[in-house]
């Protein structure tokens, strides 16, 4: 395998319009940090670059929906993000942003130069216009009719109801969901990236040249390529992103995809402004891209196309996209909220990082969707790190200090099977790094937390504790050993758990720099006679009863979906248009109160009225109302209802009645009584 000079780690920008959930970090960040940990301890020069994704259009709806700039959004989202990678552990060496000056000088720049040397293709095409709001719409700016399941509101794009694909065309009566207004179709020119003619050498590059990327990133690109690529638009009507850099193209941005990934470049520029370059233009750069599924047609086809086009940049040598990881049998969903938000995680289990890191490593979707339910986080907290790792550690040290005053004691008295257990770890820090290289993480933590088996497994079989009394020289090399293991599992674990990892080099009282990798079974790293640091836990037990609050917080939101589900399927109700308005003063002319009917009988020889009366607090008096239709006299007797106390008074078939009863009527006719969700005293003021 070549030997790079430097390895440049990109992790895909998430878009800054909502927080990050586990899914992100299971998928990406993760395992890019994982590796990222490894190459460093490796003494490798490396950079780990991230940052927001603040473009597109879902974020100028979401401006919308707020009533607030983009610009705000994004600059609200992009720091709950950083916060919780950066508490989480991931190690970035710049967290930047798309809507940086960097950024959109650096995209202005790549896009001069395809355009400046003929690489696009130009093309009016008809797009929909919105004459009210005097703006082309987007995809997800129009909606209307679903043509495929007839649901109202889908989107020129998608139909989330049943999840088909569309187009705006398709739509039955579009409409624009700024203005409401019917769109039409108007010209409009944009740039396309001709894809098509990267395809021979897409097909040479990634089918011929690639053949070891990960099963499903090869199999998507290898369907892509031979269905036929077509030339793509990498400019959009919106204004919101990077203006296309050309003269006549106002109003015009760069599509998000286009942009984002050269966030790599601008990220990388802000980080190392002198020596940038090297790291995207040199040969000996390993450049790695960590990114979900949903991705690899961006990563692999279209970001590698503008490269090409480009011809200053390498191209990826890898990327290791995951699957996606649902939630206890569920897809996950932002706009369901079904998932595990991190900022929601770090505040509800407080320093507790590596758990999760764990769960989500072990778990990881690394060839298939995978679950991730609150049962298994659960177990793999207190079967593993608790029982095994957390539980041989603290066992080692604990007696240590017990026997020998924290002091690592001498070998006095081997037996083989210390020789047979030291011999099994050489080949455990092969396959960790063996599997690390070739990005399977799930492997490669099982691996480590074989060696906390290990030492888990000898302990239990040596037990020291039994002959304390009568060989403590035997005690002395068990302890040895076991303390051995224990600075190898600070090495072990320090790319997986850096948390724990740290809190375990300072029980050991190993040095305070990080370790590196080829620490990792290094006799001499703990040499007899060297101090331990008090014992501490490395992990907690988590009891039922915080698992089962997570459970029943998403069952609660199980049900919350569930319940909108059904009432957006309700049949439509029609309802009466709304009212002329009226003033605030108007309204509080209205004396109305809550009152109980003490009598209610028909009014001879009508068919609607009833004649009740009425404690209203203030007095007793008599309401002639039509509600007989509705409510026989003997079901009003003893109800509270709210009436307008100061209507006029006037005379309905002969009987003075003083006051109207509130009644909530649809527009198909059926009426009830307005009643206070819980009974009060008679005359309570309802405004
Ligand atoms: O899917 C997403 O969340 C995108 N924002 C990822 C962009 S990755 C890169 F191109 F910036
Ligand atoms: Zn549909």
């Amino acid at each position: 395998m070549k030997d790079y000079k430097r390895y440049l780690i990109t992790s895909a920008l998430p878009y800054a319009n909502g927080a990050v959930h586990i899914g992100h970090l299971a998928g990406v960040y993760v395992p890019a940090d994982i590796y990222v940990r490894y190459l460093r301890m490796c003494g490798k020069d490396v950079i780990f670059i991230g940052g927001s994704d603040e473009h597109g259009v879902p974020i100028t709806i979401k401006a919308k929906q707020l009533g607030c700039s983009p610009q705000d959004v994004v600059d609200k989202y992009h720091t709950l993000i950083k916060d919780s990678f950066e508490e989480f552990g991931i190690s970035f060496d710049v967290y930047s942003r798309t809507s940086s000056k960097t950024h959109h000088r650096i995209a202005a720049d790549f896009f001069k130069k395809l355009y400046e040397e003929g690489k696009f293709i130009e093309k009016v095409t008809e797009q929909y216009y919105d004459e009210a709001s005097k703006q082309f719409l987007a995809d997800r700016y129009i909606v209307g009719t679903c043509p495929k399941c007839g649901a109202e509101g889908a989107y020129g794009d998608q139909c989330e109801k049943c999840g088909s694909t569309l187009s705006p065309e398709e739509l039955i009566n579009p409409h624009s969901a700024i203005s409401g207004s019917t769109p039409v179709k108007r010209e409009t020119k944009h740039w396309y990236l001709p894809l098509d003619q990267y395809e021979p050498w897409l097909k040479e590059w990634i089918l011929e040249g690639h053949k070891e990327w990960k099963v499903n990133v090869y199999g998507q690109c290898k369907s892509w390529i031979d269905g036929g690529l077509q030339p793509r638009a990498v400019s959009r009507d919106l204004d919101w992103g990077v203006p296309v850099p050309v003269e006549g193209a106002d109003g015009k941005v760069l599509y998000v995809w286009f942009d984002a990934p050269i966030g790599y470049i601008s990220n990388t520029v802000e980080l190392l402004p002198d020596t940038w370059e090297q790291w995207w233009k040199d040969e000996d750069t390993k450049m790695v891209h960590f990114i979900g599924k949903d991705n690899i047609v961006f990563h692999c086809i279209v970001f590698p196309s503008m490269l090409k086009a480009h011809g200053d940049y390498i191209l990826p040598e890898n990327v290791p996209a995951n699957e996606f990881l649902n939630l206890e049998g569920d897809k996950i969903s932002t706009s369901r909220n079904w998932a595990i938000w991190l900022h929601e995680y770090l505040r509800e289990f407080p320093d507790q990082q590596d758990v999760l890191r764990y769960a989500l490593c072990a778990n990881a979707p690394e060839t298939k969707d995978n679950d991730f339910t609150w049962k298994d986080f659960q177990a793999r907290n207190n079967s593993e790190l608790v029982a095994i790792f957390g539980n041989f550690v603290n066992r080692a040290v604990v007696l240590t200090h017990k026997y020998f005053n924290g002091v690592v004691p001498q070998d006095l008295k081997p037996e083989p099977i210390d020789a047979e257990t030291l011999a099994a770890i050489p080949a455990i820090k092969e396959a960790i790094a063996d599997n690390l290289e070739h990005y399977k993480f799930r492997e490669a933590l099982r691996n480590a937390m074989n060696l906390a088996r290990l030492g888990n497994k000898y302990l239990t079989d040596t037990e020291p504790w039994k002959i304390a009394k009568t060989d403590m020289d035997r005690v002395a090399s068990i302890l040895k050993v076991s303390l051995r293991i224990c600075a190898d599992l600070a090495v072990a674990f320090a790319p997986f758990l850096p948390f724990s990892a740290e809190k375990l080099r300072r029980i050991m009282n190993l040095s305070s720099e990080a370790l590196p990798w080829e620490a990792f079974c290094d006799e001499n790293l703990l040499p007899s006679g060297h101090q331990l640091n008090p014992a501490e836990l490395l992990f907690a037990k988590i009891e039922d009863s915080v698992i089962d609050a997570q459970i029943a917080k998403l069952e609660a939101i199980r049900q919350a979906n569930e319940a909108k589900k059904a009432a957006e399927e309700a049949p439509q109700q029609k309802v009466a248009p709304q009212k002329e308005s009226c003033s605030f003063d108007d309204f509080l002319k209205m004396d109305i109160r809550t009152a109980t009917v003490l009598e209610a009988e028909r009014v001879p020889k009508t068919d609607k009225l009833l004649k009740l009366t009425i404690d209203t607090g203030i007095d007793t008096r008599t309401i002639v109302s039509g509600i007989a239709e509705y409510y026989k006299p003997e079901e009003m007797i003893g109800k509270q209802i709210c009436i307008l106390a100061n209507l006029e008074p006037r005379k309905i078939k002969g009987i003075e009645s003083k006051g109207m009863i509130l009644m909530a009527k649809e527009e198909n006719g059926k009426m009830r009584i307005v009643t206070p969700e819980e009974k009060l005293g008679n005359g309570a003021q309802v405004g």
